[in-house]
C-alpha cells in the first residue's frame, strides 16, 4: 500500500527568509521523526520541499507503517517551534492539496460512495483512492477509517460467503420417533396461529401461547432460579445511541424497522391527514412521510443492547458482580427476507434474552454453566435431536463480519434442531461470551479495575416451538412428560365456524 500526500503547512508570514532553516529541518530533523518507532526502511518519507509565500509545501509518501498523514502531524509542532524560535513565524494550519491511496488488488471495486473520497480507479492491479480531506479529518483519523473499509471490502469480495464460519461441538443422539410435519402448517391448520396483518408476524392463540409460557416455565425452573438470574425490562425502541456504541451502525441498516416521530403532536398540523381519511377512508402515506420526521433508530432488534445504557460510563461495584439479569419484557424485530418461513423465520419474534457480566473466568464459567442446563433442557426435558455449533459472534454478524473474535473464547455457539419435514437444521437459540465488547463499547468499569467481560443468550420462543412441533407434533398427549405435565389441559381456544 502507498501514500502519497501533497500539501502544505500555512504560515502565519512570509517564509522566503526562513527558507535554509526549513530546508535544514526537512534534511534532518524531519527523517529522525517520521523514522521514530517504524522499522529500518518503512514508513514516510519527504519527497519534495518547496516554499510559496505563506506556504511551506511537501509531498509526503509512505506505506503503512507510519502512513503519509500521520507523518505530516508528527512534523508539524517541531516545524512550528522552530519557525516560532527563530523567524517568530507561526503555522495556521494543514492544507491538504492532493491525497491519493494506492492499494493492492486483484479486481476493481463496484461503483461506491464513501465520504471524503473524490474518486476511485482500478490501474494496472491497484486501486488508486483519491481524498478529499482536510487538517481536521487527518485529526479526526478518517484517512484510517477509509482504509480500513476498503480494506474490508477488498476482503469481503476475495472471499465472499467463504469465510462465514461454522464448527460443530456436539450433536445429541439422533431419535427415531419424530415427526415429519411442517410446524407452521400444523399451527394453521390447528388454528392456534393466524396471520397478524404485518409482514412475518402471527396472532397467537391460547393453545401455542399457553406452550410458549411452558417454555418460560423450564428457563426459570431450570436456569433463572438456579442460577439466579434477576428480571428486567430493557427499552424496545432503540436509539442510534444505542446502536453506535454497540456496532450495530456498523450493518444493521437492511434489516431493521425504523420509528420516526411525528414532526409535531399538534392536532392541527394533523388535520389534513386525518381529514383525507375520513373522506377517502384511504391513509395518506405520502402525506404522512411528509409529517413524520427523520428515523429516530429502530424496534428492538438484538435485545441486549440497549439495556447497557443502565451501565454506561459507570463503575460496578464489587459486590454486585457478577451480575445476572434477563428480559422478557417485549418483542424483536427483524425485517427478514421474504417468502415463506412460517414461524421460524419471523419480523416479529419472542425472546427471553440473558445478560450476564463479570470477570472473565466468571462468564467463563457461567457459559459452562448455561450450557449444562441447556443440554439438559433440550435432552431430557424437550427430548429433542439437537447439535451445537461454534460459529461467527453474533455482535460480528449483525456489524456484517465473518469470521471469528480474536480472543479464542469468545464467539457464540448456536443451538440447532433438525427440522425433519425439510431435513434441515434450524437455529433456536444461541449462547454467547461477548469478551469486553459490551462493557468496552458502553464504558463500563469494575470497581476492582479488573477487566469486565459479558455474556449473553436468546432464547426465541417461537423458535422453541418450531422445533419442538416438528419433531413432536401437535398431539399433547404425545409430547414427552416434563412438557406434557407442565401444559396440563389444553386452554379454550376459540372456535370459527
Ligand atoms: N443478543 C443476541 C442476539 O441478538 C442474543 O439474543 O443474537
Ligand atoms: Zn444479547
Amino acid at each position: 500500500m502507498r501514500f502519497e500526500l501533497t500539501g502544505c503547512f500555512r504560515t502565519s508570514a512570509n517564509v522566503d527568509h526562513a527558507v535554509d532553516d526549513i530546508t535544514g529541518f526537512f534534511r534532518d530533523e524531519a527523517s529522525k521523526l517520521l523514522s521514530k518507532g517504524v522499522p529500518q526502511g518503512r514508513g514516510a518519507l519527504v519527497e519534495k520541499i518547496w516554499c510559496e509565500g505563506q506556504s511551506i509545501c511537501f509531498k509526503l509518501v509512505s506505506d503503512r507503517y507510519l502512513r503519509a498523514h500521520d507523518g505530516v502531524l508528527r512534523l508539524r509542532r517541531p516545524l512550528a517551534r522552530l519557525l516560532g524560535k527563530r523567524h517568530r513565524i507561526g503555522i495556521r494550519r494543514v492544507e491538504v492539496r492532493d491525497y491519493v491511496i494506492r492499494f493492492p488488488a486483484k479486481r476493481p471495486l463496484k461503483r461506491l460512495k464513501i465520504p471524503y473520497v473524490k474518486d476511485i480507479e482500478y490501474m494496472d492491479g491497484e486501486l488508486v483512492l483519491t481524498l478529499n480531506v482536510s487538517e481536521a479529518e487527518i485529526e479526526r483519523r478518517v484517512p484510517d477509517r477509509i482504509v480500513s473499509l476498503v480494506e474490508d471490502k477488498l476482503a469481503m469480495d476475495e472471499y465472499g460467503g467463504k469465510s462465514e464460519h461454522w464448527k460443530l461441538l456436539w450433536e445429541s443422539e439422533k431419535r427415531e420417533e419424530k415427526k415429519m410435519l411442517d410446524p407452521t402448517q400444523q399451527l394453521v391448520e390447528a388454528k392456534w396461529i393466524k396471520h397478524g396483518a404485518s409482514r412475518g408476524q402471527w396472532i397467537y392463540g391460547p393453545e401455542i401461547t399457553k406452550l410458549f409460557r411452558v417454555f418460560e416455565e423450564i428457563v426459570i425452573d431450570e436456569i433463572i432460579t438456579p442460577l439466579g438470574y434477576s428480571e428486567m425490562i430493557f427499552p424496545k425502541l432503540v436509539t442510534w445511541e444505542v446502536w453506535k456504541h454497540s456496532g450495530h451502525a456498523k450493518g444493521v441498516y437492511p434489516e431493521i424497522y425504523y420509528v420516526c416521530p411525528p414532526k409535531t403532536r399538534d392536532p392541527e398540523f394533523w388535520e389534513e391527514v386525518i381529514d383525507h381519511y375520513k373522506v377517502t377512508l384511504e391513509v395518506p402515506i405520502d402525506l404522512i412521510a411528509e409529517k413524520i420526521g427523520k428515523p429516530i433508530g429502530g424496534m428492538c432488534y438484538a435485545q441486549c443492547p440497549p439495556f447497557w445504557m443502565f451501565l454506561k460510563g459507570e463503575t460496578i461495584a464489587d459486590e454486585s458482580l457478577p451480575f445476572r439479569v434477563f428480559d422478557r419484557s417485549g418483542t424483536s424485530h427483524r425485517y427478514e427476507s421474504g417468502g415463506i418461513h412460517g414461524i421460524e423465520r419471523l419480523d416479529e419474534f419472542h425472546r427471553i434474552e440473558l445478560v450476564w457480566c463479570g470477570s472473565v473466568e466468571e462468564v467463563l464459567k457461567d457459559s459452562e454453566e448455561l450450557q449444562e442446563r441447556y443440554k439438559k433442557i433440550f435432552t431430557d426435558l424437550l427430548e429433542l435431536e439437537w447439535r451445537m455449533a461454534w460459529v461467527t459472534p453474533w455482535f460480528m454478524a449483525q456489524e456484517g463480519l465473518t469470521g471469528l473474535a480474536e480472543e479464542r473464547e469468545v464467539g457464540t455457539i448456536d443451538y440447532e434442531a433438525i427440522m425433519p419435514y425439510r431435513n434441515e437444521w434450524l437455529e433456536f437459540q444461541n449462547l454467547s461470551v461477548n469478551g469486553d465488547k459490551y462493557p468496552k463499547g458502553f464504558n463500563v468499569k469494575s470497581q476492582s479495575g479488573k477487566p469486565l467481560w459479558s455474556g449473553c443468550s436468546g432464547i426465541g420462543l417461537e423458535r422453541w416451538a418450531s422445533v419442538f412441533l416438528a419433531q413432536k407434533g401437535l398431539e399433547i398427549d404425545e409430547w414427552p412428560p416434563a412438557v406434557r405435565k407442565r401444559y396440563g389441559k389444553r386452554p379454550k381456544g376459540i372456535k370459527f365456524l
